[in-house]
């Protein structure tokens, strides 16, 4: 096979719009390292929530790629994040995973840093040595109705629209006011942008998740949705949830700000949320009254995605590992005053989007291993997989970007 030469602003421009990503999108080491300056460091990506870090000195780590978070809840009770990259030679700083503390103890030299990010000590350095100027770098972090956003670029985009859109359709489900209730990692076998693109279409639920495809009904169109939508908008109004439709997604995005979009979809008849059986697993959110049998989908940036019943949230973030490696996070979030074994059930919460995620890792990884043959030519989209068709266009715009 003849070797592709094509620059990387020529691949762009040559991409078939409608069409999949070409090969070197996904195993080409040059675009993977300047996609990271120009599409994920620009972005913010969900970390987390507050309530995960209530007092000073309680902390988690969050990786992407080789970049690596201390996400810290400082001294005057403000969420801070810093690199995780000791300012002696280097080391990561903080090895567990989340914690609390009143330092950070390098554990290569023993270089101590305080909760504000300070460097405290550090044994037998020159007398001219500057303390005051080897604290840890300071990373981009901000919150949205309550959850952590982090981002490792310098200049990152705008949070303030999708802040200010997000509040509403937020607050109705009581983001402000949640806890994790479970937290999983899933290790994907294939380059982030496939994880993504998976998450993007609704074209493969029907075939790859039978228990999903029972109750969610994004891959119904016409009449039958209408009446499904119509029937729940109605409840909806009545349990407290107007109805509103966000979209700056990818490509509409303004300006400088990041892409966010909210709806909210009727799951079908006899499903009050998603779970096994459709019955609830938690106490009603915000100042829900009932359950109005729907689901909605928020999007903010290119990398997080919350899908909120009228019982709890389920969050999604998918993020590189290595070139061949993606990581999704799944956080299952329910009312912070809500009793475990008493309220709710972890199994039984966590059981749709356990299974469904599972089911992802298999497909995703077998679409990464495709990508990788000397056969693989990019195929046209269907019908169903339009938010993929404007995900990867916003991807090749981000990209082509200086
Ligand atoms: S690298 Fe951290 S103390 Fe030396
Ligand atoms: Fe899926």
């Amino acid at each position: 096979m003849q070797q592709d030469t094509r620059t990387i602003d020529e691949l762009i421009a040559s991409h078939v719009p409608g069409h999949a990503l070409e090969q070197r999108f996904y195993t080409d080491p040059e675009i993977y390292r300047l996609e990271f300056e120009r599409v994920i460091a620009r972005n913010w990506v969900l970390a987390g929530h507050c309530s995960e870090i209530p007092e000073p000195g309680d902390f988690k780590v969050f990786n992407v790629a080789l970049e690596s978070a201390i996400i810290v809840r400082g001294s005057d009770g403000t969420i801070k994040a810093f690199a995780n990259v000791c300012r002696h030679r280097g080391s990561i700083v903080c090895l567990e995973a989340n914690g609390s503390t009143r330092k950070f103890t390098c554990p290569y030299h023993g270089w101590m840093y305080d909760i504000d990010g300070n460097l405290a000590a550090a044994r037998n350095m020159p007398d001219d040595f500057d303390k005051a100027s080897h604290g840890l770098n300071k990373l981009s972090v901000d919150t949205v109705s309550g959850l952590i956003f982090v981002s490792f670029g310098e200049e990152p985009l705008s949070l303030e629209g999708a802040k200010r859109d997000m509040a509403e359709p937020m607050a109705m489900f009581g983001f402000e006011d949640l806890k994790v209730a479970a937290y999983k990692e899933y290790d994907i076998g294939a380059n982030w942008k496939l994880s993504v693109e998976n998450y993007q279409e609704c074209y493969h639920c029907a075939h790859a998740h039978p228990d999903y495809a029972k109750m969610h009904t994004l891959m119904v169109d016409g009449k039958k949705r209408d009446r499904l939508q119509h029937h729940m908008i109605d409840k909806m109004e009545s349990c407290g949830i107007h109805k509103i439709e966000i979209d700056f997604g990818d490509t509409k995005s303004p300006a400088g700000e990041i892409g966010y979009s909210y709806s909210r979809t009727a799951l079908f008849e006899g499903y009050q949320t998603g779970s096994k059986e459709g019955k609830p697993v938690a106490p009603l959110l915000g100042a829900l009254k009932n359950y109005d049998g729907g689901a909605s989908d928020f999007a903010i940036g290119g990398f997080s995605y919350l899908l909120a019943y009228s019982d709890h949230v389920v969050g999604y973030v998918f993020t590189p590992v290595n070139i061949g490696n993606s990581r999704c996070d799944v956080y299952w979030l329910v009312r912070d005053d809500a009793e475990e074994g008493k309220d709710y059930d972890v199994d039984e919460l966590t059981w749709l989007w356990d299974v469904t995620t599972e089911a992802d890792k298999t497909i995703i990884a077998n679409n990464g291993k495709g990508v990788q043959s000397r056969f693989y030519r990019p195929g046209p989209f269907s019908n169903m997989e339009e938010p993929e068709r404007r995900y990867v266009a916003w991807f090749l715009q981000e990209l082509a970007r200086e």
